[in-house]
């Protein structure tokens, strides 16, 4: 029999019957690898299930087994729910594998905890566990690439919580496609899948992520999984950020912000003040804004830097916020203040390597663009938060009390808003110097008189 062969794109999965060298789909180079076709998961068997009525179906609500960091279960939505399987990305070196071991560690206090590794030696694994200063008779470790292998021996571990490190390296001895193609990646997370549903096991894949950013192998993992996190933070900062980017159970507007340490990966006890940790005094273009993470907020310190542009090109360079965004608000701040960007470049920097799509940094946005560009700081007890039209009208951000009381926590007096958020506090923090705008243009004038 003639074995039929496919071309699968390894970043898309799209298939294609020749080989190309562009994928037509999502256009990627060189990324067609011949898979044989056929090589298939075994379908699940048929024919057996019975439908339920609804309710009927037993639940058990409260199963979530706590990670043992409040940080992590905060992601998760308050903890691992039974069976579920999570998918966790993130750059080489970003801290994946300590994470994942320190939360084994923890869970493994009190049930077996299998982490499997295809990547790194138990030696490595061991001596990565002795830093974190993780000693737990009930943590298991392997070094194993097959997953059946890793499979067979979470189930004679009678495992509570099972680790993969890294789903690329794994592979089935079903599938003749080498580790890390789209074929063996989703033939293993099936296998840890069936896995943990049918024991009711939480397991997390390790997973790179590829040059575009996306979880290497294919965005069809993503489907399987039942939670897609991801670990980010530049590789020399210290802080890194955990964020859900899908969540069957729980928000995935929540991020824990962690630390890189000698011991590991620690929460951050007191995330604004370690976001405004370094913050300089009395300078202009430095503004401190307040953003909602799920249900928490946090202050970030917005920079901008403005400058002359050379050969009147004007560059609008910006990192923690969408540059298309800064783009927008300049032309917007240009209309309401009367002045001249076009011939500025304008860098916006938001401290501590966090990327924020908040439009209630709109407003402290606007006002670093226009403390640098009149080169006045701004008052250094002062926060900020409203998002901004394009008429330059300023609107309610929401959450003010929380806001303005988180702000004050950390000291800041004052506090700049829409007039809207300001009209609905019910609650006015006494101490708090409240400076209500509607427009960019009154903020302009309180501000920059
Ligand atoms: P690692 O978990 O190996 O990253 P990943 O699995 O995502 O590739 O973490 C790598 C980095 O973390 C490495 O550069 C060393 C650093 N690190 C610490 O700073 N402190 C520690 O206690 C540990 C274990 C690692
Ligand atoms: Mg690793």
């Amino acid at each position: 029999m003639k074995v039929e062969s496919v071309f699968v794109c390894q970043e898309c999965g799209a298939q294609s019957s020749k080989w190309l060298g562009r994928c037509p789909v999502c256009g990627g180079w060189n990324t067609m690898v011949e898979e044989t076709r056929g090589e298939r998961v075994p379908p699940a068997q048929t024919g057996d299930a019975a439908a339920v009525s609804l309710r009927d179906v037993e639940m058990d609500e409260d199963a979530r087994m706590a990670s043992g960091m409040s940080e992590v279960d905060r992601v998760l939505g308050g903890g691992f729910v039974a069976g579920e399987v999570a998918l966790l990305g993130g750059d080489p070196g970003v801290g994946k594998s300590t994470l994942l071991l320190k939360v084994s560690g923890e869970i493994a206090g009190s049930r077996p905890v299998l982490y499997a590794s295809g990547e790194e030696s138990l030696r490595q694994v061991a001596a990565r566990a002795r830093r974190l200063e993780i000693d737990s008779e009930k943590l298991h470790l392997l070094s194993e690439t097959n997953i059946e292998g890793v499979i067979a021996q979470a189930e004679k571990l009678d495992a509570g919580f099972l680790v993969v490190d890294s789903i690329q390296s794994a592979a089935t001895a079903a599938l003749s496609s080498t580790p890390g193609s789209i074929a063996q990646v989703r033939a293993c997370a099936a296998g840890v899948s069936d896995f943990a549903k049918s024991t009711g096991t939480p397991a997390v894949l390790i997973g790179h992520i590829t040059k575009g950013g996306m979880i290497a192998g294919p965005k069809t993992l993503e489907h399987m999984v039942d939670a897609v996190l991801y670990l980010e933070g530049e590789k020399y900062r210290h802080l890194k950020v955990l964020r859900a980017q899908k969540n069957r159970f729980g928000a995935t507007s929540e991020m824990a912000l962690l630390e890189m340490t000698q011991r590991g990966l620690q929460a951050v006890e007191n995330a604004s003040a370690a976001l405004l940790a370094d913050r300089p005094e009395n300078a202009a273009g430095s503004v401190i804004g307040v953003a909602m993470q799920g249900t928490r907020p946090l202050l970030f310190e917005i920079q901008v830097l403005t400058s002359p542009s050379a050969f009147g090109l004007a560059k609008r360079m910006s990192v923690g916020v969408d540059r298309n965004r800064v783009q927008l608000l300049s032309a917007v701040l240009e209309r309401a203040l009367h002045i001249t960007l076009g011939d500025r470049d304008l860098f916006v920097n938001v401290v501590g390597g966090v990327a924020l799509d908040e439009p209630a940094l709109d407003l402290p946005l606007c006002l670093a663009i226009a403390s640098s560009f009149f080169n006045r700081p701004l008052p250094q007890e002062m926060a900020a938060f409203g998002e901004v039209g394009l008429t330059g009208e300023v609107r309610a951000a929401g959450r003010a009390a929380e806001r303005s009381s988180e702000a004050l926590t950390l000291g800041f007096t004052r506090c700049v808003l829409p007039s809207t958020d300001f009209a609905r506090l019910k609650e006015k923090a006494g101490s708090v110097n409240y400076t209500a705008v509607s427009t960019l243009e009154e903020a302009g004038s309180i501000l920059f008189p």
